[in-house]
């Protein structure tokens, strides 16, 4: 016979899976009035119709919709220019400039920027005409490697920008009034771009003679 209190862990058991399957049914079943995203027509759920124009030329790509702006730069549009360094927003490769403002491609979607205007590298010149931050890091020996160097001439002429707009940064006495061009400023600002070779002074120079050139 049975012993009853085999029965008892037996329905025990039974009523806990039924609690656990009813609870997850109930998990799974939408409130009534959640917001369903509408499935993108053509396209299978996890790509993502972008536009984009880049270095002036507009592009329409379809990606993954986990697919960073870096890679979308250099893996669907072979803009090879723009660097992978540490993939985490910590290195300052990547560094391209969306709309008048730098940020580091890595850590952003591309679908976040549908019809941005992006310039990366390429869009600032070329060996025949070089954009004049290029060819004052070519004077001043700006670099070694070079893996570095197209994020921090990118972030250079983004900085030379802020600073003519009068955006001030942590080191800036004074917030009201138009930031000065001091070595101390362009080490600030440019400190979200790494150069593991050092060429830190160089950089620095380079950009003092562009800045003195514009200003
Ligand atoms: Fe983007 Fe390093 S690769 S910050
Ligand atoms: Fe080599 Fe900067 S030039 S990392």
């Amino acid at each position: 016979m049975d012993n009853p209190l085999d029965l008892d862990a037996t329905i025990s058991r039974r009523d806990l899976l039924l609690v656990g399957a009813a609870s997850a049914a109930a998990v799974k079943i939408p409130p009534a009035n959640a917001a369903v995203p509408a499935p993108t027509p053509d396209l299978p759920t996890s790509l993502a119709k972008v536009s984009l124009n880049v270095n002036g030329q507009a592009h329409e790509l379809a990606l993954d919709t986990r697919t960073t702006l870096l890679d979308a730069l250099r893996e669907h549009l072979l803009l090879t220019g723009t660097k992978k360094g540490c993939d985490h927003g910590q290195c300052g490769a990547c560094t391209v400039i969306v709309d008048g403002r730098r940020i580091n491609a890595c850590l952003t979607l591309a679908v976040m920027h549908p019809g941005a205007q992006v310039t990366t590298i390429e869009g600032l010149g070329n060996p025949r005409k070089l954009h004049p931050m290029q060819a004052a890091f070519v004077k001043h020996d700006g670099y070694q490697c070079g893996y570095c160097t197209p994020g921090q001439i990118c972030s250079a002429v983004a900085v030379l920008d802020e600073i003519k707009r009068g955006v001030p940064s942590h080191v800036s006495a004074d917030l009201t009034a138009r930031p000065l061009l001091s070595a101390e400023e362009l080490r600030e600002r440019m400190s979200g771009n790494i150069c593991r070779c050092g060429a830190y002074s160089n950089i620095i120079d380079a950009i003092t003679e562009v800045a003195g050139g514009a200003a």
